[in-house]
């Protein structure tokens, strides 16, 4: 597979899996049809123009619900690090695509590390939808070299900023907002913070992220909001080739797919980020009202390696 062809993967509704069919173009809002049980719910996706931000909002919008696209959308707002972000043709396309499963979608350009853009991002969904029922924090950066060796602390704190103060700033703008009860909040971290691992910033980041996210369980708790979190294993997305720099040629394909294999429990290829959005509607669903702190591995059977 070309390096093209790998990118229009990356990027186009066909290949993520999201052909649109004529069931999917169900009413969206007031009382929840079969199978959709977000519909009347409204959803913030963080980090949404691509990669598992983006299965994300789409899997959202299949369950029903209304999705603001939020995404940094600066290719280039990073100059540490080995690939690009997301342009703001990417999240022009996850908004049709959430479009193109019946419901309404939103698109907000802001950084998760400032906060009074994340509670602006907040006030525009509800103006927009009237309310706001479910936040994803998803957005995260990676890099390719990360060990002590390599420790540069400016870099260490931009990582930080986003994958942790990202997340809180998140929440904060966030929680007072959501239903409660009935209010959910998900956030991405990683096996990266689930198991030990060497990447020195990225690994701190996602244990960082793990404990913001027990924290708001446990604020939040009382008021009915739940809050819980996806822990991905390696997902094909721009961030799994970042020693390529976020290029991919049929023989990185090769290595990676290889990898995954190699790592994997289960008799799986590479996990597609679809399967971080299944996880995260169903944290989303009413159905998971009594399930708060937790978080869901998705990880080709990778946690049975762990301690209990
Ligand atoms: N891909 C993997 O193997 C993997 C594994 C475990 C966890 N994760 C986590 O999943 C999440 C999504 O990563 P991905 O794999 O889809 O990577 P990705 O690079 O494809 O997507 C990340 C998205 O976040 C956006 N973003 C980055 N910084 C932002 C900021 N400051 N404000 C707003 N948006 C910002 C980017 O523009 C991009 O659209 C991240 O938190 C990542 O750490 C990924």
């Amino acid at each position: 597979m070309t390096d093209l062809d790998r990118r229009t993967l990356m990027t186009s509704a066909a290949a993520a899996g999201f052909a649109t069919t004529a069931a999917s173009q169900t009413q969206a809002q007031g009382v929840p049809s079969a199978g959709k049980p977000l519909s009347g719910r409204v959803a913030l996706v963080t980090g949404s123009g691509r990669g598992i931000g983006r299965a994300s909002a789409v899997a959202l919008a299949r369950a029903g619900a209304d999705v603001a696209v939020l995404d940094i959308a600066d290719p280039d707002a990073f100059p540490f690090m080995p690939y690009p972000l997301a342009t703001r043709d990417d999240v022009a396309e996850t908004v049709s695509l959430v479009e193109a499963e019946g419901v309404r979608a939103l698109s907000i350009i802001a950084d998760v590390r400032d906060l009074p853009a994340m509670q602006d991002a907040v006030t525009r969904t509800r103006e927009r939808f009237d309310r706001i029922d479910i936040v994803h924090a998803n957005a995260g950066i990676n890099i390719a070299d990360d060990t002590i060796e390599s420790f540069e602390p400016d870099i260490f704190d931009a990582i930080h900023a986003v994958n942790v103060r990202g997340v809180a700033n998140t929440i904060k703008a966030a929680a007072d907002a959501l239903p409660r009860p009935g209010g959910r909040i998900i956030v991405t971290t990683s096996l990266a913070g689930r198991s030990g691992s060497s990447s020195f910033a990225y690994a701190s980041s996602k244990w960082g992220a793990s404990g913001v996210m027990k924290a708001a369980a446990l604020n939040l708790g009382p008021k009915g909001i739940t809050v819980n979190a996806v822990a991905p294993g390696p997902v094909e997305t721009m961030m799994a080739y970042r020693d390529v720099g976020g290029r991919w040629t049929d023989e990185t394909q090769a290595a990676a797919d290889r990898a995954a294999r190699e790592g994997n429990v289960l008799p799986v290829d590479q996990t597609q980020p679809e399967a971080i959005g299944r996880a995260v509607v169903f944290l989303a669903a009413p159905e998971s009202d009594h399930i708060s702190g937790m978080t869901i591995d998705v990880n080709a059977g990778r946690s049975s390696k762990f301690l209990s």
